[in-house]
């Protein structure tokens, strides 16, 4: 039996009790089949005559269920005959016991739920009760005598037609609940089965609302991201702003003295030209380091100018191949003369870009002027270019010394060169013209392999 058949029984067997126990529901039986107390007395009265034949009939009643074979197949468990015989015996006797009252109603109530665990159709079960009625009739007969043979068969006759009905009618109560069972069962399947696609539809609507939802955390998240790159590029353009405002008044007044200090150092040489003195050698090779450094420095105030002064660009429609053959004419000879092979691959076909060329030009030449001073004689640089999708790409890769990991996240900020002579602008310079297109542009770089700059634009 396994769990929700062993539920059933409980509630069934706990249902038969409560019947049981309702006095006032079995005197009203009892009342209806004519049981008072006269007939309970007469029982009683009756009990050493059930005992006398108590045996026989019990014998007799297994015999005739065996000669059927619907009713024998019940009995076929091997000792189950001898045990139900005393059980039956037992049953007969307390017929005639003399308690009519509960414990004889529940007993009988669970006598019927044995034989329907058994599924013994209620037709056999009611045919022994028709043998017992009939047999017991046949020794009251044998017992009584003066009873007419007459009234006797009459009575048989009677007792077997009346359970005979009682059967049919049994069997009309089952028939009908069993077919109540199946409809109901049928209507509880197809309310299964709604419920099951209902469900099915409810799992789908939910992974598309979940999948929904996701790809509104991703767009959030990269709405955020872009918020937040805003937000940074805004704090870095305050900073460069107020920074521009103070290094341009401080460049400007710089420039003075040292186109002043520029042209005094002209002067000197001339005078030291003039005087033809035995150190001049000497006094030219100082004069030569000054003015070195003096360049060095008008460079350094002009590139800051440039970065500093607020600038605007103006775009004009441009043949991507043009640009791009003008930056290559410009960066031949700085790479042949550095002992650097340049492979050029232009992709970019007929297509047109919206450019401040002069601006452009010069961001890419800061990269590729730090690509040409990354590598040794004899190494390499790739210019590659391609428009796909209304997108400019720019890729400059070079086999030079590349940057280490924890310096590539600081390539970007002004003044941060690993370089000697470096003025720790080019690639701010480069970084901002390309924001001013509306562009990005991406350093990736394997210290001693290389470094690659992609620049993307938007063609329009
Ligand atoms: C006058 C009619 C019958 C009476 C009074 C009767 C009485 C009983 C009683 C008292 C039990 C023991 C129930 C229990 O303690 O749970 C029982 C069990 C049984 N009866 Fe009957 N019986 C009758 C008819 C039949 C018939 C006609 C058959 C078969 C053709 C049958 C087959 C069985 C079987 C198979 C069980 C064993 C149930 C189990 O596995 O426990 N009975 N019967």
């Amino acid at each position: 039996m396994n769990q929700s058949e062993s539920n059933g029984s409980e509630q069934a067997e706990a249902a038969l009790r409560r019947l049981a126990q309702d006095c006032e529901r079995r005197e009203a039986r009892k009342a209806f089949f004519g049981f008072g107390s006269e007939i309970a007395g007469k029982l009683t009265e009756l009990a050493p005559f059930s005992n006398e034949i108590a045996e026989d009939l019990v014998e007799g009643l297994y015999k005739h269920i065996l000669s059927f074979a619907g009713p024998a197949k019940f009995l076929s468990e091997p000792g189950l005959i001898e045990r139900l015989r005393r059980i039956q015996k037992e049953y007969f006797l307390t017929l005639t016991g003399g308690d009519y009252e509960e414990e004889y109603f529940h007993s009988r109530l669970r006598i019927g739920l044995s034989h329907q665990y058994v599924q013994l159709p209620a037709a056999w079960y009611l045919g022994a009760y028709c043998w017992y009625a009939c047999h017991i009739l046949e020794k009251l007969k044998d017992r009584s005598e003066g009873i007419p043979p007459e009234f006797a068969e009459s009575l048989e006759a009677f007792l077997r037609v009346v359970f005979l009905d009682i059967s049919l009618a049994m069997d009309a109560y089952i028939t009908t609940r069993d077919s109540l069972i199946e409809e109901k069962n049928i209507e509880l399947k197809e309310a299964l089965n709604q419920l099951d696609a209902y469900s099915k539809t409810l799992e789908k609507q939910v992974a598309e609302r979940t999948r929904e939802l996701e790809c509104r955390v991703v767009e959030l998240q990269e709405a955020n991201r872009t918020i937040q790159d805003t937000r940074d590029e805004l704090v870095r353009t305050e900073r460069l702003a107020a920074i521009g405002t103070l290094a341009a008044g401080l460049a400007h007044e710089v420039r003075n003295p040292l186109n002043s200090a520029a042209i005094q150092l002209t002067l000197l040489q001339r005078q030291f030209q003039k005087a033809a003195s035995a150190d001049l050698g000497r006094s030219q090779d100082i004069c030569g380091i000054i003015r070195k450094e003096l360049d060095r420095l008008e460079r350094l105030v002009r590139s800051f100018l440039d970065f500093a002064r607020p600038s605007q660009i103006s775009k004009t429609k441009t043949l991507v191949s043009e640009f791009v053959d003008g930056i290559v004419s410009l960066i031949r000879p700085m790479v042949y003369k550095n002992g650097i092979q340049l492979h050029f691959n232009d992709q970019s076909g007929k297509s047109y870009a919206r450019l401040d060329v002069d601006k452009m030009h010069q961001a890419i030449l800061n990269l590729v002027n730090n690509a040409i001073e990354a590598t040794d004689d004899g190494g390499e640089l790739s210019l590659d270019v391609s428009v796909k999708d209304s997108v400019l790409q720019v890729r400059i890769s070079d086999t030079g010394v590349g940057i280490p990991a924890k310096e590539l996240d600081h390539v970007f900020e002004i003044f941060h060169s690993t370089k000697a002579a470096g003025t720790g602008l080019g690639l701010p310079i480069a970084q901002r013209v390309v924001h001013m297109h509306g562009g990005t542009l991406k350093i990736e770089s394997e210290h001693q392999v290389g470094t690659t700059c992609v620049i993307r634009l938007p063609t329009s």
